[in-house]
Formats: C-alpha cells, structure tokens, sequence
C-alpha cells in the first residue's frame, strides 16, 4: 500500500508484531458497510464518478457475500481493512484505489470499531433482557416462599425468595441503562475525519453518519480518530454487569453446596467428577464468576494502553479491540449461562423454610414487637430479647417455641400476642416497608418491573 516509499518489504517479525487481521477480521461486516456508506457519499458529492462507485459498490457487495459463505479474509494483508481493499482491487481493478478518497484507516478504523460496539452492546443489552425476564418468572413463582435472608452469611431476618430473585434484578436494571447511555454517547460517526486533520475534499459527514445509523457526526477530527471513550465506556459497563453477574453465581455456589441445600442444579447446568461419583459441580457458575475476573481485566488492559497516548493516532491503539472482542465473548456466555441457570434451577424452598425457622430469625420481630406493644426503648428491647435468644438456646429451641411463662420471666411486659409475630411468615408479612420483603410487595414490584422491560 505504501510501496512508493519503500525499498525493502519488512521483516517477517515485523509483520507478525503489525498484524491486526487474525483478529479484527470480526469487523469485515462493518468495515463493508462503512466502505459502502462512504463510496455512495463520495459519487453523491461528486468525488468520484458515479461510474466508478457502482463498481464499487457491486464490489463490495459480492465480497461481502463471499465474506458471508466463505467466513473472513486471512492471509498476508495487515488488517481487515487492507483485507477488503486488496480483495476489491482483485475483483474490480484499478477503480478500487478511489475508495480510500479522503479517507484514512484512522478514522475507518473508529467508525468500524464503533459500528463492532454498537452491536455488541445491543447483543449484551437483549441477553440482559432475557435475563431478566427468567427472574421475573422465577420471582413471581416464589414470591411467598421465604428463605433465610443474610448479613455477614449468617441468619439474620428472613425474607422471601422472590424478593431475593427480584434484588439480582435491580442489579441487571442499571446494567441495562449503564449500557443504554453507553450507545447514546458511542453512536456518533468519526468517518470523514481523516487521517487526524479532517480533509479537503467536500465530504458530507452528515450523510455518512445517517447511513450507518449514527445520531450524527463527531465535532472535531483529531478527537475522532483519538476517542476510545466508546469502548471503554462498553468494558465498564461489561464489567459492572460481570461483577454482578459474579456476585449471583457464586450465590449459586453455595446455595447448591450440601451444606446449604436451597438448591438443585439440573444435570443440564451442571458437571460430575471424573473421581468422585457422587459429584455435582457447579461449574457454569464457577465459571461466570470466574470470567467476571478476566473481563475485569479487559478493561484494565484497555485503560492502560491508552492512558499515556498523546493525539490523534497510535499503533497502540490497535491492541484497543481484542480486549473489548474477548470481554464481549464472556460477557455474552455468562449471561447466556446465567439465565439457563435462574430458569432451570429447582428451588428446594422446604429446605430454605427449615433453615429460615433457625438462628432466632424473628429476634428483631419481637425486639420490633416490644417497641410497638409494649412502647419499650429499642435499645433496651434489643438487650431483652437477646436474653430471651440466650434462653432459646440454652433451652435448644426457637424463639417461637419458648414458653410464654419463660418469656415473661424476662420481661413481665411481654404476653401472648407475642406469638402472632414470631413465625417466619408473620415477619416477611410484616416487612410492608417501600421496597420490602413482604409479599405484596414484592408481587408489586415484579408487576413494575415487568411493565418496565416490556417498555425498554
Ligand atoms: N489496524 C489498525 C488498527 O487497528 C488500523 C489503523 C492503522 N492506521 C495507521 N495509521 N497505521 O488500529
């Protein structure tokens, strides 16, 4: 391409350090359609003959089904864009080598990339959406069982599953909008920018960026071909969604451990051990916490290579795409895996009532029982009721199961409405609260959500 220039063809280490095609090959559909978009703009401006981009145009269109039944280039060529120029001079000549009017590959590079993340972002957005839609499903169907809620992993107050499930699917809501605003902010064109300087042919920059679905052009050219704001915003929203993601998987993980028991993994989302018979290993949600750390690590990467860059163009900045290609390859698994998993696993919810009865769950129902009641301090109500807890389990039962003559030894202002609060079911249906745990909240929240997915 530069051969004019040069005298001797590099060095086979330098090819192999220059090349980008193994891997931004995945872009070959957008660096078509951009090459289609700029053609068509440069015959209607009259850059170049009308003659010459029907060429063009016929072209690519052919190479992009070739691309399409053959899968993409490989071969000597740089880059993918270098790629599509080389096949297109191959099938139509020398009218092939108007394409690259006032154009560079810096700012086809940002639009392809662009164009790549945009996708990405609306694949990652609908398998979020699919996500959700499974916990709405499995909320709604336990929105009564109750389970024991958790600080610290140890009993604390019990709450419902559902309201368990619908907390996973607040997370999944801002990581919903987190991505919306990322494609607000990357959907502007670079194309037309140039090589750093804009140029001087009378491009229409506006007509470029409609046809490719940009809400416009970006305002200035050395920003265009410097930005990688697009696919960092991406990896950080990627990586808010994997840490989420991580933080539920390893939830499976214990909930699936013997010990724990709440849940059954189904064979189809789970593995045996090649030693031990009995095995069944959580796998899929090891794994999603796993790639959590790696895609993580995606954004570092990209962070770094670009942090010390001065404007507009550096090599550098061709070791921007395979962290965002890879994060989102995992980001897409884990998702996918994620929702098999919520619409599959058996919720063994008599398990999860069983344990809820245990750790003197309702100790704060009765401390809150005594304020109300027996308009007693919370403080000293939270100092009678851990007596009554020590006296639980010196007698090895509940709270529930002491005697009314016990409980009152503690305190004379304790009687027998007590009992009405002590039970699992009475403290979730208590937790009325906005945003609580009570069933009727909870059912109200799973009808909010529901109208908010069916209107995103
Ligand atoms: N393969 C390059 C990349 O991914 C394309 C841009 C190259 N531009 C240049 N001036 N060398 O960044």
């Amino acid at each position: 391409m530069w051969g004019g220039r040069f005298d001797e063809a590099p060095d086979a280490v330098m090819r192999a350090i220059n090349a980008s095609l193994p891997f931004d090959k995945v872009m070959w559909r957008q660096d078509i359609a951009a090459s289609r978009a700029h053609a068509e703009m440069l015959a209607a401006q009259g850059i170049v003959s009308a003659v010459d981009v029907a060429a063009i145009d016929a072209g690519l269109a052919q190479l992009a089904e070739e691309f399409e039944r053959d899968g993409p280039p490989d071969g000597d060529d740089e880059d993918i864009h270098m790629a599509v120029e080389a096949r297109l001079t191959a099938l139509i000549g020398p009218a092939a080598g108007r394409l690259h009017t006032a154009r560079s590959r810096n700012d086809q590079v940002a639009t392809d990339f662009r164009l790549w993340v945009r996708d990405a972002i609306d694949r990652a957005s609908a398998a979020i959406g699919a996500m959700r839609a499974a916990l709405l499903d499995r909320a709604e169907q336990h929105a009564d069982a109750v389970m024991p809620g958790f600080t610290h992993l140890q009993s604390a107050q019990p709450v419902t599953l559902g309201h368990h499930l619908m907390a996973w699917l607040e997370m999944l809501v801002r990581d919903a909008s987190r991505f919306t605003d990322a494609r607000a902010r990357a959907n502007q064109s670079p194309l037309g920018s140039a090589a750093l300087a804009g140029t001087g042919f009378p491009v229409d920059r506006h007509a470029t960026a409609q046809a490719l679905g940009f809400d416009g052009p970006t305002a200035n050219s050395l920003d265009s071909v410097s930005d990688r704001d697009f696919a960092i915003e991406f990896l950080t929203a990627a990586t808010q969604c994997a840490l989420h993601l991580s933080r539920m998987a390893e939830e499976i993980v214990i909930w699936a451990s013997q010990p724990f028991g709440f849940v059954d993994l189904p064979d189809r989302w789970s593995t045996g051990s090649s030693i031990m018979p009995q095995k069944r290993n959580p796998d899929a949600a090891e794994l999603v916490r796993g790639h959590s750390g790696r895609i993580m690590g995606c954004l570092t990467a990209l962070m770094v290579t670009m942090k010390g860059l001065p404007l507009a163009y550096s090599k550098d900045m061709q070791d921007d795409k395979e962290p965002v290609f890879e994060a989102a390859g995992m980001l897409q698994v884990s998702l996918a895996a994620m929702t098999g998993m919520v619409r599959e696993l058996t919720f063994r919810t008599d398990r999860m009532r069983t344990l809820a009865e245990s750790g003197f769950a309702t100790a704060t129902d009765l401390a809150d029982w005594l304020v109300r009641e027996a308009d007693v301090p919370f403080r000293e109500a939270h100092h009678i009721v851990g007596r009554a807890v020590k006296l639980a389990e010196e007698r090895g039962c509940g709270l529930p199961e002491l005697p009314l003559a016990d409980l009152q030894s503690i305190d004379a202002r304790i009687d027998d409405r007590v009992f009405d609060v002590l039970t699992i079911d009475a403290s979730v249906a208590s937790r009325t609260s906005h945003g609580g745990t009570a069933p009727v909240r909870v059912r109200e929240a799973i009808a909010a959500a529901r109208a908010a997915l069916e209107s995103s």
